[in-house]
């Protein structure tokens, strides 16, 4: 089931919120620039090619559009990025169909105001290997943003974080955005090894 308000306007109206690039590495996607990373709602590949661009890893971008997801294929393409595999998925349906512990980071971007945030962070936190991060990035709770999901579904970063946890995740920061982006703020969160959790 496709998330509630999540469609996407015009291309260039979305990019021109964002220095998307900055935004990457400021939620240490591919810090280290080897990492995997999966991507829940790639939307137009607004990050997904910054992110791959950052590492030597394969980003698996997921989403419910046809249009888009071709968009994205076609992009990487002709870009000569053979590391951005996007698929169409149903993610909240039929999750993201990666295996177990597989993956380095999770973006999920512009997202989290879906119906069951904390299943598609449990999605998250079982691809993901233990130490492997999850960045959340979502419009400010602000009714004078230019776009954004309803203030209704809205979450603010505290109730990211909840369902984070809920998810099974360690907090580990709230990321300024500030110079990357006007509207937005941004958090970071780990799946905890084994030995941390029993810590
Ligand atoms: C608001 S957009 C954000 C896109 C991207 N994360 C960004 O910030 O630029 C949300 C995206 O999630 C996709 N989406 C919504 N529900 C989905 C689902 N159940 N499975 C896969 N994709 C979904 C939408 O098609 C849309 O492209």
């Amino acid at each position: 089931m496709k998330g509630r308000e999540s469609g996407m306007p015009d291309e260039a109206y979305w990019a021109s919120f964002y220095d998307a690039d900055c935004i990457v590495a400021k939620l240490d996607c591919a810090k280290a620039g080897t990492e995997s990373i999966v991507e829940f709602g790639g939307g137009y590949g607004t990050f997904t090619f910054p992110a791959a661009r950052r590492t030597s890893g394969t980003v698996h971008t997921f989403d419910i559009e046809p249009e888009l997801v071709a968009l994205v294929n076609r992009r990487a393409k002709e870009s000569g990025l053979n590391n951005v595999h996007a698929g169409l998925r149903d993610f909240v349906a039929e999750g993201t169909g990666l295996p177990d512990g597989s993956m380095d980071h999770a973006m999920v971007f512009n997202l989290l105001h879906l119906e069951n945030p904390v299943g598609l962070l449990l999605e998250a936190f079982r691809v993901l290997k233990p130490g492997g991060l999850v960045s959340i990035m979502h419009w400010k709770y602000d009714p004078t943003t230019p776009r954004g999901p309803s203030m209704a579904i809205r979450p603010k970063p505290g109730q990211c974080r909840a369902w984070a946890e809920a998810a099974g995740f360690r907090f580990l920061r709230d990321q300024d955005l500030v110079e990357c982006c006007q509207h937005h703020y941004g958090l970071l969160l780990v799946r905890p090894s084994a030995k941390s959790r029993a810590a």
